[in-house]
């Protein structure tokens, strides 16, 4: 007997953020309640949900992004209450921080408790918790039971979605439902510090930066794994330690003074072009004009670091839908994000820089 598999496309409901229809809301709970899979928005990226206390649901989510196992997942919630649900203690420092930036883009770790399965945290005995500022997915995160776990709606190894039909190209055939938002407000993940160390510790930076958090509670930790992302310390992040977002192209980053760094990209893409080669380049609206030859993006204006952030990862993907062999992008070093900005862009390149 002949054995098909047909894979259903993922139904893909829009809920604008300023007109929440109720029952289309609970359509979507109800498939979280019933232990399916729906993505949807934030204000950081797009998540793929699934009950975060459902040991089934968590294992789908892994098998849909093609993520490994020991990768855990962050629990969203909704209300405050929720998360003294899930967790042994919240330390003070941790409540402080979460009066001051929930509903925000910061993610807290904790030791877990008996309620979360280990299936969610990939075997660890923490979890990470986070209450996403963003309206669609706090009535999802109510309507779906309380508790979504949920990664970036991403395969694994590609960019985080940004648009709604970034997650349809990777989980479209892999997943019940796509909730589309429009596009997201910060475009690159959350902070998430680690409350399990003596001293909060951050392992990954995002749009809440380590001066925000010691403004609030003093002493603040950057893991060493973050730091020294070349050598032989290992990010306390199971995540941080796979080389995400990588293009398909080979992508290079060039630094130094803006007059210097523009001229070493247009001598690289001359050099490229004439061997045959299509490029690629990262740019601002400061600068695009400046180069002579490739493919020119602009990420966003410099005046506006935000508009950096927002839009690294759909750039990247856009160049994945195009034929260039080589990317060649600036250094966003911006006095806010650039920590965070660059911590993806330093993965996505594997770390290779030319300091002009
Ligand atoms: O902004 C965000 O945080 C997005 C949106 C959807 O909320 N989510 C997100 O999830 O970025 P994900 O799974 O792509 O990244 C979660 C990161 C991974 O690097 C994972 O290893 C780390 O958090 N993580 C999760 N639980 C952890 C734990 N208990 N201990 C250490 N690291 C943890
Ligand atoms: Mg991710």
């Amino acid at each position: 007997m002949e054995i098909r598999v047909y894979y259903m496309e993922a139904e893909i409901l829009k809920i604008a953020p300023d007109d929440i229809q109720k029952e289309d809301i609970s359509r979507a709970g109800r498939i979280l309640l019933t232990g399916g899979l729906v993505a949807f928005p934030t204000e950081t990226v797009y998540g793929l949900g699934g009950n975060g206390l459902d040991a089934k649901a968590s294992e789908k989510i892994y098998r849909a992004k093609g993520r490994p196992s020991d990768n855990p997942l962050i629990i969203h919630i909704a209300d405050m209450k929720h998360l003294e649900e899930i967790v042994m203690e919240v330390p003070k420092q941790a409540r402080i921080l979460a009066k001051q930036f929930w509903p925000g883009p910061l993610t807290m770790i904790f030791r877990k408790n008996e309620k979360v399965p280990a299936e969610t945290t990939g075997g660890l005995p923490s979890v990470a918790v986070r209450m996403p500022d963003h309206p669609v997915a706090l009535a999802l995160i109510r309507a779906g039971g309380g508790y979504v776990a949920a990664p970036s709606a991403n395969r694994s190894g590609r960019p985080s979605p940004t648009l709604a039909a970034h997650v349809a190209e990777d989980l479209g055939n892999a997943i019940d439902m796509i909730v589309d938002g429009g596009p997201v407000g910060i475009g690159i993940e959350s902070t998430i510090v680690d409350f399990t160390e003596e001293i909060p510790t951050i392992l990954r930076p995002g749009y809440i930066t380590s001066d925000m958090l010691r403004e609030c509670i003093g002493q603040v930790n950057v893991d060493r794994g973050l730091i020294e992302e070349n050598s032989d310390i290992q990010p306390k992040a199971p995540g941080m330690k796979y080389r995400h977002y990588a293009p398909r192209a080979a992508l290079t980053i060039v630094e130094g003074e803006e007059q210097k760094v523009i001229m070493k990209i247009n001598e690289l893409v001359a050099k490229a072009i004439h061997d045959g080669r299509q490029v690629g380049i990262i740019s601002t609206d400061e600068t695009a004009g400046k180069y002579r030859a490739g493919v020119v993006k602009s990420i966003g204006t410099r005046l506006e670091e935000e508009t950096i952030a927002r839009h690294l990862y759909e750039v990247l993907r856009q160049f994945d839908e195009s034929e260039v062999s080589y990317i060649y992008s600036e250094a966003y070093y911006t006095p806010r994000m650039g920590q965070a900005i660059m911590n993806r862009l330093l993965k996505a390149a594997g770390h290779t820089v030319i300091t002009v």
